[in-house]
C-alpha cells in the first residue's frame, strides 16, 4: 500500500531540492529546433503550451544553448542574448499564466554535435566552410564520425568562456524565474565528450584519468550551481553508458553522480548514449532503467528513469519498485499530451487540469481533475 489517499506511487508528489513537484511525471526535454537565432517564436508557445496543460509535474524546456556555436542546428534555442531572454520571458508568462507546472530548464553546449541540420533535414553535418556552418568545439580536435570535419581541440580560454557563459545561462534563467536547471551532460554532447574516452583524447588536467575527465563537467556544474539562486535545485544529465566498449560506462557514472552529490546536484536524469555512431543500444522498454536504479541505490540521489516508458503501470512499477524516483517521458508525451490524465485515470490518482477543461472529465472519473468546481445557470 502506498502513502498516497489515491494509492498510487506515480501520483505521490516528490521533492527536488525544494522544488515541489505534484507528481513524478517529468517530461523531458526535446529539441524543437524551431528558434530564431536561439530566440523562441509561435511554435514554443503552441508545443510548450501543449505540453504545460497535461497535468504532468514538472516540464524541462528543451537543450538551451549557452552560446551560439553550442546550439546542435541553427534553429536551437539559446539563452545567450538579451532577445532570447526577451522572447523566453514571453513563452514563460503564457505558460505561468494558465498553468501551475514546475518549468525546468536544460543547459546545455552541444561541442563537436554544432552545426548540423535539423532532424527533418537528415540531421547531418554541416561543414563548417558550408552555408549555414560553423567551426564546433569539442575536448579533443576529433570529429564524431570519421567522415566529419574535425572540431578545433578547446584551450584554456575556450574552457573559461564556456564556463562563463554556462554561468551567464544560468544568471538569465534565474532572472526568468525557471524553477530548476538541468546541466546537460548527456547524448554525447560537450560535457560528456569529456567524461568519454572516446572523445576526450587530452593531455592535461582534464584528460586522461577518470578524475582528470569529469574537472570540467564538474567545474561546469560548480559554476551553474553558484549562479543560480540557492533555493532552486540543479541537477544533471548523464548518459550512463555509451554503449561501446572502452566509453564511458556507468561505474564512471556512479562516480561522477557521487561527485555531484557532493557539489549539490539536486538529481540525476539517467539517459544513456550518443558519443559514438558505434554504439550498440540494447533497446527495449524501460532499457535506461536498471541504471537509473544503480545510480539511486549507490548514490541516494533523486533519480530520474527515462527511455521508452510509455504505460502508466510501467511507470507505477518502477515508482513503486523503488528503482527511480520520477520518471521522465519525451516520444510517449509528444504522441499524447495528456498522457498525465490518462495515468492519473488508469492508477485510480488525480491529476491538475485547467478549468477550461474540467467539463472534459469522463461521467465515471468525477475525481480525476484536482479541485473542480461547476456551476451553471
Ligand atoms: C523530439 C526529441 C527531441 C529531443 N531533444 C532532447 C534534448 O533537447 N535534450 C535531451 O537531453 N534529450 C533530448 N531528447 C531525448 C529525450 O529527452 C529522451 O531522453 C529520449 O527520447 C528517450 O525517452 P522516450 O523513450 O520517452 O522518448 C529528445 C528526444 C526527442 C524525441
Amino acid at each position: 500500500m502506498s502513502d498516497t489517499p489515491t494509492g498510487s506511487h506515480l501520483f505521490t508528489p516528490i521533492r527536488l531540492g525544494n522544488l515541489a513537484l505534484d507528481n513524478r511525471i517529468i517530461i523531458a526535454p526535446m529539441c524543437q529546433y524551431s528558434a530564431h537565432e536561439g530566440t523562441p517564436g509561435d511554435w514554443h508557445f503552441m508545443h510548450l503550451g501543449t505540453l504545460a496543460l497535461s497535468g504532468a509535474g514538472m516540464l524541462i524546456i528543451e537543450a538551451t544553448a549557452v552560446e551560439p556555436i553550442g546550439r546542435i542546428t541553427a534553429g536551437d534555442l539559446g539563452l545567450y542574448s538579451d532577445e532570447n531572454e526577451r522572447g523566453l520571458a514571453r513563452v514563460l508568462h503564457a505558460l505561468r499564466t494558465h498553468s501551475p507546472i514546475k518549468i525546468g530548464m536544460q543547459l546545455a553546449h552541444a561541442g563537436r554535435k554544432a552545426s548540423s541540420r535539423e532532424p527533418w533535414n537528415g540531421g547531418a553535418q554541416v561543414a563548417p566552410d558550408a552555408p549555414g556552418g560553423w567551426l564546433a568545439c569539442a575536448p579533443s580536435a576529433l570529429p564524431h564520425a570519421a567522415h566529419e570535419a574535425p572540431p578545433a581541440a578547446l584551450d584554456a580560454d575556450g574552457l573559461r568562456r564556456i564556463r562563463t557563459a554556462f554561468t551567464d545561462a544560468a544568471r538569465r534563467a534565474a532572472r526568468l524565474g525557471i524553477d530548476g536547471l538541468e546541466i546537460h551532460a548527456a547524448h554525447g554532447y560537450l560535457l560528456h565528450q569529456f567524461l568519454s574516452p572516446l572523445a576526450n583524447r587530452r593531455s592535461d588536467a582534464y584528460g586522461g584519468s577518470l578524475e582528470n575527465r569529469m574537472r570540467f563537467p564538474l567545474e561546469v556544474f560548480e559554476a551553474v550551481r553558484d549562479a543560480f539562486p540557492a533555493d532552486k535545485p540543479v541537477w544533471a544529465r548523464i548518459s550512463a553508458t555509451d554503449w561501446v566498449e572502452d566509453g564511458w560506462d556507468i561505474d564512471g557514472t556512479v562516480a561522477l553522480s557521487q561527485a555531484l552529490k557532493a557539489r549539490g546536484c539536486a538529481a540525476i536524469h539517467v539517459s544513456s548514449g550518443g558519443v559514438s555512431p558505434q554504439q550498440k543500444i540494447k533497446l527495449g522498454p524501460g532499457y535506461q532503467v536498471p541504471y537509473a536504479a544503480r545510480v539511486k541505490r549507490e548514490v541516494g540521489l533523486p533519480t530520474i528513469a527515462v527511455g521508452l516508458i510509455t504505460e502508466a503501470e510501467q511507470a507505477e512499477a518502477i515508482i513503486a519498485g523503488g528503482e527511480a524516483d520520477a520518471v521522465s517521458l519525451a516520444r510517449g508525451i509528444l504522441y499524447d499530451p495528456r498522457w498525465p490524465w490518462h495515468a492519473a485515470a488508469k492508477l485510480g490518482a488525480q491529476v491538475n487540469a485547467p478549468r477550461q477543461y474540467w467539463r472534459s472529465q469522463p461521467r465515471e472519473l468525477k475525481d480525476l481533475f484536482a479541485n473542480t468546481h461547476f456551476g451553471a445557470r
